[in-house]
């Protein structure tokens, strides 16, 4: 969603009349765009800023600014505190980003952190990097407000913009040589037209339906929305990729209860049971917090126990973090740092050998690969992604071209990777 925001805000400024440079070196202006969901990614911002202080000294760089959830969440703090920070504004106030540059040249500080009910940039064209596969947001904001979490303060209340100019901008993707779309949400199935009322689903199949021939994917959903209607869509079409991410955050219903997720480790794995009755092949990743507030030895067995029956086919793993503002933050982080890291490596160490496991099991099977170009590892062989977002590397011919889908008969893997040959 960042990456997404930064290609709106960088359209946003190109427009205004600023270049975009490649490296901070030349740079007269430098905007971070950032991340407030746990401590580590804040931290990171931090480090940047002491980076960048020496060049603010030695070089033509004028202005600093934070857009996004730190500067919702820090507000004047942030520049009270941090004296090269110039401006700092908030997911939903991208446009006032020029304005904001300017007084800044003149030695004006400025902030810009209303949240708005309507704002969804439907009207602005992201400015995005050439290449084969797009991000496009559909919604912004989030009213679950799961207990850890700090998205429904940083992004605000959740809307959606109209179907008409989402499949406009796939159709258009398209036409500008983009093979592979991904719908992004932090609450994507959720989503609902403010004219027609259509709901994720028909979303997807008229995306789908406008352009045949684009792989369409998307992130993240919740469990609670993930509708039948919206699996039959799924399974109906041929060009909806089969990997689904599903955050299950917890294998205890106690612990998913004070997360305010609203749904039980059995209603979950019925989920999974209905995609995969519908969908065998689907693969399917989730989201995993350790060390929740009162967790005990017992609740987390349980999310092993979850994993072990579910079986992911991969999965992103943290430690609880706590943020200030949200309910669990009142609950305290009464499970200690070492016990966390503990728990963490279990699930990491047990999601590793799940997703080893059934990488085993794709060899010998032939994946539809959407071709990306040279391995980022070994640059003599390229990589791709197959319909079930796994990346494949394998020994390109003079035919293979980027964009292109190919045939690839998978011989061996990683937990992460599969390796194979051109068929
Ligand atoms: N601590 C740890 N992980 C968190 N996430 C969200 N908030 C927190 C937090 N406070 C994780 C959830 C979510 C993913 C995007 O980030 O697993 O699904
Ligand atoms: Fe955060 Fe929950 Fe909304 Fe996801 S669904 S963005 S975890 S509040």
């Amino acid at each position: 969603m960042n990456v997404s925001d930064s290609e709106v805000v960088s359209r946003i400024i190109q427009d205004a009349g600023y270049e975009i440079v490649s490296s901070p070196k030349n740079a007269n202006v430098v905007l971070l765009n950032t991340c407030s969901v746990r401590e580590n990614a804040e931290r990171k911002i931090f480090e940047r800023l002491s980076s960048l202080k020496k060049f603010k000294k030695s070089s033509q760089l004028n202005v600093i600014g934070i857009l996004g959830c730190m500067a919702e969440r820090m507000r004047s703090k942030l520049i009270d505190e941090n004296d090269i920070v110039d401006l700092a504004v908030g997911p939903d106030e991208y446009r006032k980003v020029p304005e904001l540059i300017r007084k800044a040249f003149t030695g004006e500080k400025g902030i810009a952190v209303k949240l708005s009910r309507v704002e969804t940039y439907d009207d602005i064209e992201p400015l995005r990097k050439e290449g084969i596969s797009a991000w496009l947001a559909v919604m912004r904001g989030c009213d679950k407000f799961c207990s850890f979490c700090v998205v429904p303060f940083t992004r605000g209340r959740e809307r959606s913009r109209t179907l008409k100019s989402i499949v406009d901008e796939v159709v258009k993707l398209w036409d500008d040589g983009f093979k592979e779309v991904t719908l992004l949400g932090q609450n994507v199935n959720s989503y609902r037209c403010p004219e027609t009322s259509s709901d994720f689903a028909d979303l997807l199949s008229s995306c789908a339906n406008a352009v045949p021939n684009m792989r369409i994917r998307f992130v993240t959903s919740h469990p609670q929305d993930m509708s039948n209607k919206l699996i039959e869509t799924i399974a109906s079409h041929k060009n909806i990729c089969k990997y689904i991410h599903l955050p299950l955050q917890s294998g205890s219903n106690r612990i998913l209860a004070l997360m305010n997720r609203n749904y039980t480790v059995e209603h979950f794995t019925e989920r999974i049971s209905y995609i995969r009755s519908l969908i065998p092949d689907c693969a399917l990743s989730t989201d995993i917090i350790a060390g929740f507030p009162t967790e005990t030895l017992e609740d987390h067995k349980k999310t092993l126990q979850a994993l072990e029956e579910i079986r992911f086919d991969g999965a992103y793993m943290f430690k609880y973090s706590p943020r200030e503002n949200t309910k669990a933050y009142k609950l305290g982080d009464d499970v200690p740092e070492q016990e966390k890291i503990y728990r963490l490596n279990e699930i990491i160490e047990l999601q590793n050998r799940i997703s080893k496991t059934i990488n085993l099991t794709e060899h010998g099977k032939v994946h539809e690969v959407l071709v990306e170009g040279p391995s980022k590892k070994n640059k003599q062989k390229w990589q791709g992604r197959s319909d079930t977002n796994k990346v494949v590397i394998f020994q390109p011919n003079e035919e293979v071209k980027v964009g292109k889908i190919v045939r690839i008969k998978i011989l061996s893997s990683t937990s992460a990777t599969l390796f194979g040959e051109l068929v």
